[in-house]
């Protein structure tokens, strides 16, 4: 198997995690080694500026082939999808982007004998029907939310794609992303950024989640750590490919916001649960991460503290120079 990942390919590059991963990936390969790509033509400047954008949508096949071909990629970050809460609004649009989408990338990969694919699964995989403390790697996979499903055909696909046609395929099942940069894209665990925005600004803030609410969570620069540290590991030495289990932290809202109050001791919420809690009920409240840590040495940096601490150190600075 050739594995060297030296030309990539960043599809849904301006969305929460592709607009900090591309830039990681510019600065570990060299900018005019990661093209990044999405479907809006909107890239912020730090990605304009240092590279090549293209405008692309996951779902047009052959344009997919032409800018393959055109910039001689032989790995693709895949993060293009409809996350949670817009997909439980629109089952079908979620899908086709989601499954049809990845099929695209999947297809091409094997047509064109690309190097290396890396698709995100997330903790929406897993669905009421599972151990709700430290879920294991390999528990039941019964989710009740269109993305789940989609979460879950995707991670089988391209197990799939592993063992039909020895694709070097990877995936790791992302917690809640929390991150001070791009806003998250129509998640159930959007609260734990906008939270953020509200506390900076001195706003209450409205939480759409009820107090009790445990889910696993991530900051941004662990996300980053993860996807980088996986996609480099040694194929060879994975026994999962598409679907590792990553922990970091776990908390409630209540948690996060006396957390926040430890910094901003005026800071008010109140919990206005919407539809996005009966998606949050049907998701686990810790992970056990332990292949992860196993197959390519994952070890998370952030805990509660350390992120919240950083998020408003951001925040704070941006709001005081008018960016948010
Ligand atoms: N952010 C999280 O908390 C989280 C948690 C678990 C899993 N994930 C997974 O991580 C990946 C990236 O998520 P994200 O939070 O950055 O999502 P996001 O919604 O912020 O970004 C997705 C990007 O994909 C683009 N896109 C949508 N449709 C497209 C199409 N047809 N063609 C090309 N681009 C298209 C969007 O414009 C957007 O910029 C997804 O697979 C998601 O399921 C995210």
């Amino acid at each position: 198997m050739n594995n060297k990942m030296e030309r990539i390919l960043v599809i849904g590059a301006i969305g929460q995690i592709g607009s900090e991963l591309t830039l990681e990936l510019r600065k570990r390969y060299g900018n005019n080694n990661v093209i990044a790509s999405d479907v809006r033509n909107s890239p912020p400047p730090a990605i304009k500026e240092n590279g090549i954008f293209e405008t692309i949508d996951v779902m047009d096949k052959e344009a997919l082939r032409t800018i393959i071909k055109k910039h001689n990629i032989d790995s693709i970050f895949h993060l293009a999808a409809i996350l949670s809460a817009v997909g439980e609004k629109d089952p079908q649009l979620c899908w086709n982007i989601n499954i049809n989408g990845s099929l695209n990338v999947l297809n091409l990969a094997v047509e064109m004998k690309l190097n290396r694919i890396i698709i995100p699964s997330s903790m929406a995989a897993w669905g009421k029907n599972v151990e709700k403390e430290n879920v294991k790697q390999d528990s039941v996979l019964q989710p009740t939310s269109m993305y789940g499903v989609t979460k879950v055909a995707g991670e089988l696909l391209c197990d799939y794609y592993v063992s039909k046609f020895g694709l070097d395929c990877r995936g790791l099942r992302y917690p809640g992303i929390i991150s001070h940069e791009t806003l998250p894209g129509g998640g159930t665990t959007d609260y734990a950024v906008d939270i953020f925005y509200s506390a900076v600004k001195g706003e209450k803030y409205k939480c759409f989640l009820s107090e009790n609410t445990m889910l696993p969570m991530m900051f941004m620069g662990d996300c980053i750590k993860a996807t980088v540290e996986l996609a480099e590991a040694d194929f060879n030495n994975l026994i999962h490919h598409s679907n590792f289990n990553v922990a970091a932290m776990s908390f409630t809202p209540k948690q996060l916001f006396e957390e926040i109050k430890k910094f901003r001791p005026d800071f008010e919420i109140e919990y206005v649960p919407d539809f996005r809690q009966e998606i949050a009920d049907s998701w686990v409240y810790s992970i056990d991460d332990s292949a992860a840590r196993k197959e390519w040495n994952w070890k998370p940096d952030y805990d509660i503290t350390a992120m919240t601490k950083r998020m408003l150190e951001v925040l704070t600075e941006k709001h005081k120079n008018g960016l948010i």
